[in-house]
């Protein structure tokens, strides 16, 4: 029975906790200071960057921009839950732990007990499964196979491969005879029930690969037919059940997991067989879709241990034409794409057992290249000098570009794009722009993940001292809501939906003033409460503050005035330009936050004592930076 631990004994865990022993584990930490530095485990780098604060209870690595306290180092370095990373806390400062009551126990405990039943019934199976390698049976049909095919003791042990017999009851015999609940049995898809209400089984006369979660439970099967038989299925599947979902699920997760982070790179192959001979050839960072089109769970659950992605297509044409989708979702979520390709007719696990472990290794080093270049090459296959082909082509290629979220990887592809087509590279950028904006807000939102990011870097400097006073970007915020905000913007949003979305999306911008503030504060439960409002509703306001604030706004001539931005860019009329102007009201609102922390983090550097706090300010200097430009660089095509 799974309990859940007491928010008490969390936060004994976490009270007793001291993050440089807990970091200490892992890598060796030089005193300096009063911090600790090391080299970062998450990221390859030569001179330590990775700093720990005992006092603060804190890590951040200035290379990689990786920080947190000691339970998420563990989350994230051993890919543990959190509740799994308090354990191995309490376990290492000995601390007994209170496990729970739930607070919906019942509905807790029977959606648990299911998962747990069926979790037992998969294990069973898969102990079935193995067995029966060793029957006669087992010996000539299930094992010869996978010698055949050249699996070698030591994969067939580490995928835990098996084997299910010819007979029509083999497994749900043997369970009922020791007493299992057939019904969970039947809920996982392993027997099915007759008319008479006996079982019979559904994974007959096949060779059996567990598929496996993340912490090496068996969750499905998939169950390969031994001789070719168009009357069923080559490979048999468990249905979706209540511990199986599809979609967040890769063959040899489980098996890869470690080298994956380790290498920092995962291939992505599609078959159950490609992954376990792939392995057998020492590379064992690789897992399968098993001949789906990806999904974006699967995506996430290769982003927890690395951003690089090698996609091994099957060699032919029309299937690598058919994944070149699953592949614009994984630059869509950010990762780093690279491709190999196949002689025609050769899959990964063919073509490794023909090139045997070296060659293969040196044929993927060779063959890799990056997805972009990859399309383009496979586009361009026949298109020639047809100018409308070509165009399409280039089309093409740009949609992809513009999925990728980081600003400067796109322009650094538009670059690479313009030589392969020879077009020019201003005029794709200016077309991936384009295409972005028709995603509506995607910019925004983009830049906010990236100025979290910087900002979260930075954990010890508080926000008031950054935001102090509110600024001039604040108050036209506040000036478009009071006077513009009941208004609609976009299809049935108003200006203050998108205003609160924003705002929402970006923890970074947090109002100074208190004022405006309040203002804000309202405006959120009204529209909460899916309650109107209009201009007079603050010039009647009982804040007198909150009055006097609305009456000067809504005494100006104009609704919202071409001076919104003091460097005075945005000279256009307002109206027409909505969508436009509040999007780069809010760059604006984000640039004028950064140059508050570049300002501060350099009056730090003076204030700097240690050549380490120097270094901090340094770093954090460059980063700031980088993030300017990328704003200046928005802005720069947001306003036309
Ligand atoms: P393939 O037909 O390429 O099979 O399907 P494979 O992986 O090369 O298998 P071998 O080498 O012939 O034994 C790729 C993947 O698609 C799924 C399986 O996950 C398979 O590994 N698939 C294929 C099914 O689920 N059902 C099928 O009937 C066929
Ligand atoms: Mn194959």
């Amino acid at each position: 029975m799974s309990t859940v631990i007491s928010r008490k004994s969390i936060d004994d865990v976490i009270n007793a906790t001291a993050i440089d022993e807990v970091v200490g584990d892992y890598i060796a930490l030089k005193k300096r200071g009063s911090n600790l530095l090391g080299r970062c485990p998450f990221h390859d780098e030569k001179t330590p960057s990775f700093t720990v604060s005992p006092a603060k209870g804190i890590y951040k690595c200035f290379g990689c921009g990786k920080a947190g306290n000691a339970v998420s180092f563990l989350m994230e370095h051993d890919s543990l839950s959190f509740s799994d990373a308090i354990r191995k806390l309490a376990a290492k400062y000995r601390i007994v732990l209170e496990e729970d009551n739930i607070v919906n126990r019942e509905e807790y405990n029977e959606s648990q007990k299911k998962r747990e039943n069926l979790l037992i019934a998969l294990d069973f199976a898969s102990k079935f499964f193995i067995e029966q390698m060793q029957t006669e049976e087992g010996k000539i049909a299930g094992d010869s196979y996978f010698r055949e095919r050249g699996f070698t003791r030591q994969t067939i042990e580490e995928f835990q491969l098996g084997y299910s017999p010819q007979s029509w009851t083999a497994l749900a015999d043997t369970a009922k005879k020791n007493q299992y609940n057939l019904e969970y049995f039947e809920a996982a898809g392993l027997i099915k029930k007759r008319e008479d209400g006996t079982y019979f089984d559904l994974f007959r006369h096949r060779v059996i690969f567990p598929i496996h979660d993340l912490t090496g439970k068996v969750i499905a099967f998939g169950g390969r037919q031994l001789v070719k038989d168009d009357k069923s299925p080559k490979y048999l599947n468990s249905p979706e059940t209540d511990v199986y979902h599809k979609s967040n699920v890769l063959y040899g997760i489980y098996q890869s997991k470690k080298y994956i982070k380790n290498l920092n790179n995962c291939f992505l192959v599609e078959g159950y067989t490609d992954v376990t001979t792939l392995h057998q050839a020492e590379v064992k960072n690789v897992v399968a879709s098993s001949g789906t089109s990806l999904t974006e769970g699967q995506i996430k659950l290769i982003k927890r241990f690395t951003d690089n992605v090698t996609v091994l297509y099957d060699g032919d044409a029309a299937g690598i034409k058919a994944s070149l989708r699953g592949i614009d979702l994984l630059l869509e979520q950010g990762l780093n794409v690279r491709t190999v390709s196949f002689p025609e007719g050769e899959d990964p696990d063919s073509y490794c057992k023909h090139l045997g472990s070296t060659e293969f290794q040196n044929y993927l080093k060779t063959q890799e290249k990056d997805f972009i270049i990859f399309k383009a090459e496979l586009l361009m296959q026949g298109v020639g000098n047809d100018p409308i082909r070509k165009t399409e082509v280039v089309k093409n290629l740009l949609t992809s570009i513009s999925l990728i979220p980081d600003a400067l990887k796109r322009s650094a592809y538009a670059r690479e794009c313009s030589r392969l087509m020879d077009t020019d590279e201003k005029l794709l950028l200016v077309e991936i722009n384009k295409l972005r904006k028709n995603k509506s807000g995607i910019d925004s939102q983009v830049i906010s993940q990236e100025i979290q990011e910087i900002l979260h870097t930075k954990t010890d400097l508080p926000a008031e001292e950054v935001y102090s006073g509110g600024d001039e970007q604040e108050m036209n915020l506040v000036r478009l809501l009071i006077q513009s905000g009941h208004k609609k913007f976009m299809e049935d949003a108003t200006v203050a939906d998108f205003v609160f979305k924003e705002l929402r999306a970006d923890e970074a911008l947090k109002i100074a003033n208190p004022v405006f503030q309040r203002v804000i504060d309202e405006l959120t439960e009204m529209i909460e409460q899916n309650l109107s409002f209009d201009e007079n509703y603050f010039i009647n306001h009982t804040d007198s503050e909150i009055r006097t604030l609305a009456a000067s706004f809504l005494t100006e001539k104009h609704e919202l005035s071409p001076t919104w931005f003091d460097n005075g860019i945005m000279i256009k009329t307002i109206r027409e330009n909505y969508v436009h102007d509040l999007q780069s009201l809010f760059l604006f609102l984000k640039k004028n936050k950064i140059e508050q922390l570049i300002k501060s983090n350099l009056e730090e550097f003076a204030k700097a004592e240690t050549d380490e706090e120097k270094d901090f300010c340094m770093h954090y200097h460059i980063q700031l930076i980088g993030v300017r430009n990328i704003i200046s660089e928005m802005l720069g095509t947001t306003i036309n």
